[in-house]
C-alpha cells in the first residue's frame, strides 16, 4: 500500500459517524462510479488486453453497489442524488490529455480512490464495532477487495510505462496531500 504524505483529517471520522445514512448514500454512488469507471478504462488502447480483468472489477463493484443498496433498503434510507467530492474532482481534473499519459493518469486516479477507500473502510470496520456491528462487518469485508483494485490499477499503469508511473505516483501523492487538507463539511467518504 502507498505511504500517504498526509493523514486523513481528524474531523473526517466524527463527521462520518454522525451522518451514517448520508454516508451510505454517498458510498452507494462511489461503488456505482467505480463500476462505470472500470468500463470507461476499457476505451484506452493500452488496456485492450485487460478488458476481462476490468470487466471482473466492474462486476465486483456492481456487487458492492448492490450490497450498499440492500443496506439502504433495510434501513429505510432513500437512494438520493450524488454529492460532488472536491477530492475526487481535484484528482480527476489533473488527468492529462494524450494517448499514453491519459491512461496512466486515469489508472492512478482510480488507484488512489481505491487506496483511500481501503484505508477508510479499515478505519470504519474498526470504529463501528460495538456501535453498528452490521456496518462494521460490512466495511471490514470490503477492505481486501478495494486493496486488490488499488494494486491492480497501479500494476496496469506500471505495465504500460513504469518510469512515467513512478513520476506520476510522486505527483499524485503530493496532490492527494494537498486536496485532502481542503475542508469538506459534507458527510462523505472522500
Ligand atoms: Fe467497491
Ligand atoms: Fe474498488
Amino acid at each position: 500500500m502507498l505511504l500517504w504524505r498526509e493523514k486523513i483529517p481528524a474531523d473526517w471520522l466524527p463527521k462520518v459517524l454522525a451522518n451514517l445514512p448520508a454516508v451510505l448514500v454517498d458510498h452507494a454512488h462511489l461503488e456505482r462510479k467505480a463500476a462505470t469507471t472500470a468500463l470507461v478504462l476499457e476505451k484506452y488502447r493500452d488496456l485492450f488486453g485487460r478488458v476481462e480483468e476490468l470487466n471482473a472489477i466492474a462486476i465486483e463493484e456492481l456487487q458492492h453497489f448492490g450490497l450498499v443498496l440492500q443496506l439502504l433498503k433495510r434501513r429505510g434510507i432513500p437512494f438520493t442524488e450524488p454529492r460532488r467530492s472536491p477530492w475526487i474532482s481535484g484528482l480527476m481534473g489533473s488527468v492529462r490529455q494524450g494517448v499514453r499519459v491519459s491512461v496512466i493518469d486515469h489508472l492512478l486516479v482510480c488507484a488512489f480512490i481505491e487506496g483511500r477507500s481501503c484505508e477508510k473502510f479499515q478505519i470504519l470496520g474498526r470504529e463501528l464495532e460495538g456501535r453498528d456491528d452490521e456496518l462494521a462487518k460490512f466495511y471490514a469485508s470490503l477492505v481486501e477487495s478495494e486493496g486488490n483494485h488499488y494494486a491492480t490499477f497501479v500494476l496496469m499503469a506500471r505495465a504500460i510505462d513504469d518510469a512515467e508511473t513512478e513520476r506520476r505516483l510522486d505527483f499524485y501523492l503530493d496532490l492527494d496531500a494537498q486536496l485532502i487538507r481542503v475542508p469538506n463539511p459534507e458527510p462523505m467518504l472522500h
